[in-house]
């Protein structure tokens, strides 16, 4: 039976995301609907991630919740990293898996649609030349912050990550086709544009690097704010550094993973920086931007990490000063090289080392939002608040805002921040700016 009905379920990074919304408009283009729940669903698209262990095993128990009570099930397409990294094997694994698409074959869906329709259980985990984004249906709906994939893949081979092996080699799409879909998306409601890479500040075209295209961009009218993630150390140009202290439209934040502090376990991880090139990085930035927010990755229990390594870790958190930052405890990927590096440490240490590290990195995140207060700024306006009255949007340090105003989704509110909590930021309204 043909599917009329759809869910897809996104997990992990904001490119699974940007994926997920282009393979709904994909899917619509075909005449299908968004079905609210996986119960009212035809098809199920489990869109997934492989970053973090045990990634394969939650996405087969996830596929076997969604046989029903009365024994039916809806066509199952497992689709993202986890796709990407069982193949075929997905199928031997669950009967309940009808279609097995990797994050290169999305423009493929429709046609896989068809076939496992008439039976079949079609697999493509290809990486073809040919772009997927080419098969896309031009957008129609922009939430006020809309996210936009520009390069995919990477080349780092970080010792610990699945990335180069799920999503390949590094790939940018092509000048001319982003311009084209930021238009678009500014054309249907997004005030802001957020660019997406594994390794995004790697973007090129030609001569032409991240910095050129976001100063282009920022010429787009309408469009009020940039931003882009995920950056390496190693393609931190000093043009886009620049950029950061000229382009107003950049918005003052930064998300520059390091994962550790200890030079020693960088270079067991493959990073290519040291801590001192690095803060040499952030301190040309915080030169060219004094205000930026800077955010970071950080990976504890790395193999072979000493009390003194994570103490490394915790001097470098301290010497930022992040805004917020993302922690994890090292996690054995199948295939990676330090999967088989010795000296796996006990996940007792790891956990108590977790623990140190985000209590200090949430000392300094409260502190940051604490040196905001009383300051003018204007929050982009995303959703409504729990209570009455009140919206929740971002300011320019991405800090979550909670307002009381009668602007809607997508309005750009002058606002002081009075108040700051771990997590969010109260503001007052003051006059209300145009839409
Ligand atoms: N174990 C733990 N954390 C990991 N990350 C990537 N691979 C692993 C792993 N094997 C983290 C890194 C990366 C973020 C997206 O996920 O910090 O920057
Ligand atoms: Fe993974 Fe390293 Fe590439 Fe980031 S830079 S995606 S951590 S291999």
């Amino acid at each position: 039976m043909t599917p009329k009905t759809f869910k897809i379920k996104s997990f992990g990074c904001q490119m699974n995301v940007y994926d997920g919304e282009r393979m709904a408009e994909l899917l619509g283009a075909q005449g299908m609907t968004a079905a609210a729940e996986t119960a009212d669903a035809d098809l199920v698209v489990l869109n997934t991630c492989h970053i973090r262990e045990k990634a394969a095993e939650k996405a087969y128990s996830d596929v076997g919740r969604l046989r029903r009570e009365d024994g039916s099930k809806p066509l199952v397409a497992l689709a993202g990293c986890v796709a990407q990294a069982e193949g075929a094997e997905a199928k031997r694994r669950s009967s309940l898996i009808d279609i097995v698409v990797g994050p290169q074959a999305y423009h493929r869906l429709p046609e896989m649609v068809a076939q496992a329709s008439r039976g079949g259980r079609p697999v493509d985990t290809d990486m073809p030349a040919i772009s997927k984004f080419d098969a896309f249906p031009a957008r129609r709906r922009a939430n006020p912050s809309a996210f936009l994939t520009v390069q995919e893949g990477c080349d780092k081979f970080c010792t610990y990550c699945v990335v180069p092996y799920t999503r390949g080699a590094e790939i940018s799409r092509p000048w001319g086709d982003i311009v084209a879909e930021a238009q678009v998306l500014v054309d249907a409601g997004a005030r802001e544009i957020v660019l997406l890479g594994q390794n995004v500040n790697a973007w090129s075209d030609g001569n032409r690097g991240l910095a050129e295209l976001i100063r282009h961009l920022a010429t787009i009218d309408g469009l009020e704010r940039l931003r882009y993630t995920t950056s390496h150390p190693a393609d931190m140009t000093d043009a886009l550094i620049a950029a950061h202290g000229e382009v107003e439209k950049l918005m003052p934040y930064l998300h520059l993973p390091v994962q550790s502090g200890s030079n020693r376990i960088l270079k067991a991880m493959n990073r290519s920086h040291t801590a001192d090139t690095y803060l040499a990085t952030l301190g040309k930035m915080r030169t060219a931007r004094p205000d930026i927010a800077l955010s970071g990755d950080f990976i504890v229990g790395f193999p072979g990490e000493t009390e003194a390594d994570f103490e490394a870790t915790l001097q470098i958190v301290d010497e930022v000063r992040y805004a917020s930052a993302y922690t994890f405890k090292y996690s054995p990927r199948p295939g990676t090289p330090a999967a088989n590096m010795e000296d796996q440490i006990p996940v007792a240490i790891m956990e108590e080392r977790l623990q140190r590290l985000n209590e200090r990195i949430n000392t300094h995140r409260l502190a940051f939002n604490r040196s905001t207060v009383g300051i003018e700024t204007q929050v982009l306006i995303e959703r409504p608040g729990k209570l009455p009255g009140q919206m929740i949007g971002r300011s320019p340090w991405l800090q979550s805002v909670h307002v009381e105003t009668d602007a809607r989704p997508g309005d750009i509110v002058d606002v002081t921040l009075v108040a700051a909590g771990p997590n969010s930021m109260t503001g007052a309204a003051r006059a209300r700016a145009a839409a």
